[in-house]
């Protein structure tokens, strides 16, 4: 077997890299280990910044995501009982945000490959990459009980932080920088409407909570826990109890609308990082190559600014030989990656409650919200990076 581009991970990143390959004539093959349902099915974050939206919409994705999808101007803040609004479109020039679950994308992009005559090999086992520092890396994988080898020009790393092409590069190549939070999420979903027009990021004494949505009859909520939780934990009585307690509003304006919850998970809070994200032949893209605390609802667009960028590189390449593009990528990524790093890193940081804070840090990270709510200065640093900082800022240089 042959192709130009061996992609691994039928995630976002690799599912748009396989795309974006297309519309330049570029042949590509993706390798992803589990099924086409377990991929589509998994629930995860649903912020699109407005520069994904305007990829997606381009690239001929946005068809469903126009018609489904909710457009949000502004978010609040909740502290001390009390919300205050972040204007998000006023300190931008406009821009917004749109909510529309990450697995909607995922499914819109397999069938957009699928329906292009795209190849992506679902149920794959035993993925190995070889020669990755010649002209004619490859991987191997077992399909149907077969063991196959996939040689390409060039192998896109998209198979998540789990994944095996990062463990692929030798000893010494990476560095990585890595930082655990001493607490989780737990995420719910649940079949009622929105208690609010917006998001809602709440600061409480007893954790962090989050109310989100994605339909107008479905929300999805949040609330720190331990970094290993036990969901068998709670049940859903304790679940809103809980979410009721911390979104309260000192006034008593707010009441959390209850439904059915039919969905329920753990997961931890990690930044990390590797440097480079690239080795002979081989380009890593999203989670492969870096993950963010979900605060900052950056992780997907983080995604799809890294394979916007393979895939111009990509396109440079194999239409000219010029490599230069791809030898800037993982520089050329870095610059976003750190500037989002930050902000997921400082969102986490300002929302959260820290167990091993003393009382000077309890009245420092109070200072910040105050300061973030009430001067237009400090909103605009947080709205900015929320909408999404424009490619000219973070990629030049
Ligand atoms: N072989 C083949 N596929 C693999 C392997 C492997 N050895 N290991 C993992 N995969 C697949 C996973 O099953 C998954 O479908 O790679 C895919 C990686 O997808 P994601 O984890 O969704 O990562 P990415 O595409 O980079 O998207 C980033 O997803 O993880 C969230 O919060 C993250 O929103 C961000 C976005
Ligand atoms: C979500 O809707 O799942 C969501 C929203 C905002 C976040 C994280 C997750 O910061």
């Amino acid at each position: 077997m042959r192709t130009q581009v061996g992609i691994v991970g039928a995630g976002p990143a690799g599912l748009l890299l396989s795309h974006l390959l297309d519309l330049e004539g570029i042949e590509s093959v993706v390798l992803e280990d589990r099924s086409r349902e377990y991929v589509e099915n998994r629930v995860r974050a649903g912020v699109l910044e407005q520069g994904t939206v305007e990829l997606l919409t381009d690239t001929g994705l946005g068809d469903r995501l126009h018609r489904e999808a909710l457009v949000h101007r502004g978010l609040e803040l909740r502290f001390d009982g009390e919300g205050h609004r972040i204007d998000l479109s006023g300190l931008t020039d406009g821009r917004t945000i749109t909510i529309y679950g990450q697995q909607e994308v995922v499914k819109d992009l397999i069938a957009a490959r699928l329906g292009a005559g795209g190849d992506i090999r679902f149920e794959v086992e035993d993925v190995a990459l070889d020669g990755l520092t010649t002209d004619v890396p490859s991987i191997a994988f077992t399909h149907d009980g077969e063991r196959h080898t996939l040689e390409c020009a060039v192998v896109a790393g998209c198979d998540g932080f789990h994944g095996i092409c990062r463990k692929a590069i030798p000893d010494g190549v990476l560095t990585a920088y890595d930082r655990t939070y001493p607490f989780g999420w737990l995420g719910i979903l649940a079949r009622v409407g929105p208690s609010s027009d917006e998001l809602v990021y709440t600061n409480h004494e007893r954790g962090f909570s989050l109310l989100s949505v994605r339909s107008p009859e479905v929300c999805r909520m949040y609330l720190q826990c331990e970094p290993d939780e036990d969901i068998g934990e709670w049940s859903d009585d304790r679940i809103w109890d809980e979410l009721h307690t911390r979104t309260a509003t000192r006034n008593g304006d707010f009441t959390l609308k209850e439904g059915p919850i039919f969905e329920k998970g753990v997961a931890a809070l990690r930044s990390f990082v590797v440097e480079p994200m690239q080795h002979g032949r081989l380009f890593l893209a999203g989670d492969a190559a870096h993950i963010v605390p979900a605060t900052g609802a950056k992780g997907l667009n983080l995604a799809v600014a890294d394979v916007r960028r393979l895939s111009e590189a990509l396109a440079r390449f194999f239409g000219s030989g010029d490599t230069d593009l791809l030898e800037g990528y993982s520089d050329a990524c870095l610059r976003r990656v750190w500037r989002v790093q930050h902000f997921s890193w400082w969102m986490t940081s300002m929302m959260h409650r820290f167990d091993d804070h003393d009382d000077f840090q309890r009245q420092v990270q109070r200072s910040e919200l105050a300061y973030v709510t009430s001067s237009r200065a400090a909103a605009t640093a947080l709205a900015e990076n929320y909408v999404g900082l424009p490619i000219a800022t973070l990629e030049a240089g």
